[in-house]
């Protein structure tokens, strides 16, 4: 598909007012986006995980304007409370959509919005609160545009739609495991959506694990749109490129085994590899604390003296992503307890696991 095919070519229905709901799950990348072209186009395929309890929930209740006026009109509420410094990332998401959702100036909103996860965790919230409300667009064109009532383009155009607000949200809408990004083994991947990985996952991937250990709740120092930039003219842009490729292409036949030892290998050196793409680039910067190495260098020895596969991930932050398979899942939180708790700031870490996307709520 092209981007042209998700401009509407007709609307023949016509809603006044109305709501509704979705829920969207947040995603931990397996292999890591980093660097994008313009109009939100990634620089090298990836894949993860969708995550079951890092969820946003928007509703969008829309009302027809008596008369249809140049400007976004919304009013944004984030758990319960007007939130103006929201507001902007609204309006560039509307603006970056709007060839596609024309109907948008037609209606005034009032969106309500609220994490599953406490809002300085250090958890980007823009996967899961994008994908909300990119599905709340859908819902509403729905009504609108006859050819949505496909629900296959209904989700890829959701997921369209999501990669305009940020990148990573395009990947967040259903589950288990979704991959967006051009890869020339990988039929019907697309750089403009992401797609349920098509070929054969093993069970134990099913129900993974992922623990969040929050190391630094803090604000991000760096945003992930100016961390993108700094990979245009990176020394090793297109080494990194082409290293994402390869290990997508090793990982079919790992999610097919299940072989542990191998998916860990791969998982663990995304992670370090997005982290050595920020510290050597220019300007270079170094988003893991003290404690984020203390934490990777006990799960190396617990898995050294347990066997048990274990292994981290990381996104663009401090804190750490403890993966490992469900039925690990008691004696790996008693490790968490024992050895990684004092860590994380205030004790705080948060148990997810892979989910199946979204859902609809009214
Ligand atoms: O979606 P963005 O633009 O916030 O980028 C997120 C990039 C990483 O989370 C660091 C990696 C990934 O693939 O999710």
């Amino acid at each position: 598909m092209r981007e042209q095919d998700f401009i509407p070519k007709q609307f023949s229905g016509n809603i006044e007012k109305g709501e509704v709901t979705w829920k969207s799950p947040s995603n931990i990348a397996l292999v890591k986006y980093w660097g994008k072209k313009d109009n939100q186009i990634p620089a090298n395929p990836s894949v993860s995980f969708t995550l079951k309890n890092c969820k946003t929930t928007t509703k969008m209740e829309f009302q027809q304007k008596p008369e249809p006026s140049a400007t976004f009109d919304f009013e944004l509420y984030f758990e319960g409370k007007r939130k103006e410094d929201f507001k902007p990332k609204i309006q560039q998401f509307f603006k970056r959509i709007e060839q596609y959702a024309p109907f948008l100036k037609d209606y005034k909103f009032i969106i309500h919005t609220e994490n599953s996860f406490p809002h300085s965790s250090g958890i980007a919230s823009s996967a899961s609160g994008m994908s909300a409300l990119a599905l709340c667009v859908m819902s509403l064109e729905k009504e609108l545009n006859p050819e949505v009532a496909n629900n296959e383009f209904f989700y890829k155009k959701a997921s369209f739609l999501a990669r305009l607000g940020s990148g990573s949200a395009c990947r967040s809408l259903e589950g288990e495991l979704i991959e967006w990004g051009e890869h020339q083994n990988i039929p019907e991947s697309s750089d403009l959506f992401g797609i349920k990985y098509p070929f054969e996952i093993d069970e134990v991937f099913k129900s993974y694990q992922d623990t969040i250990l929050l190391v630094d709740k803090g604000q991000k120092q760096v945003s992930s749109s100016v961390g993108h930039n700094l990979m245009h003219g990176h020394p090793f842009a297109e080494e990194r490129f082409a290293q994402a490729h390869s290990n997508l292409d090793k990982l079919k036949q790992i999610f097919a085994s299940g072989n542990l030892e191998e998916f860990i290998a791969i998982v663990e050196s995304e992670a370090l590899t997005l982290h050595a793409m920020m510290m050597s680039s220019n300007p270079y910067f170094i988003l893991m604390k003290p404690n984020t190495l203390q934490i990777i260098n006990k799960i190396w020895e617990f898995r050294e003296s347990t066997k048990t596969p274990i292994c981290f991930t990381l996104d663009a932050g401090a804190n750490v992503h403890l993966l490992y398979p469900e039925k690990h899942k008691e004696e790996v939180l008693e490790f968490i307890k024992n050895e990684l708790v004092a860590y994380c700031e205030k004790g705080q870490y948060i148990c997810d696991q892979v989910g199946k996307g979204a859902e609809k709520l009214n």
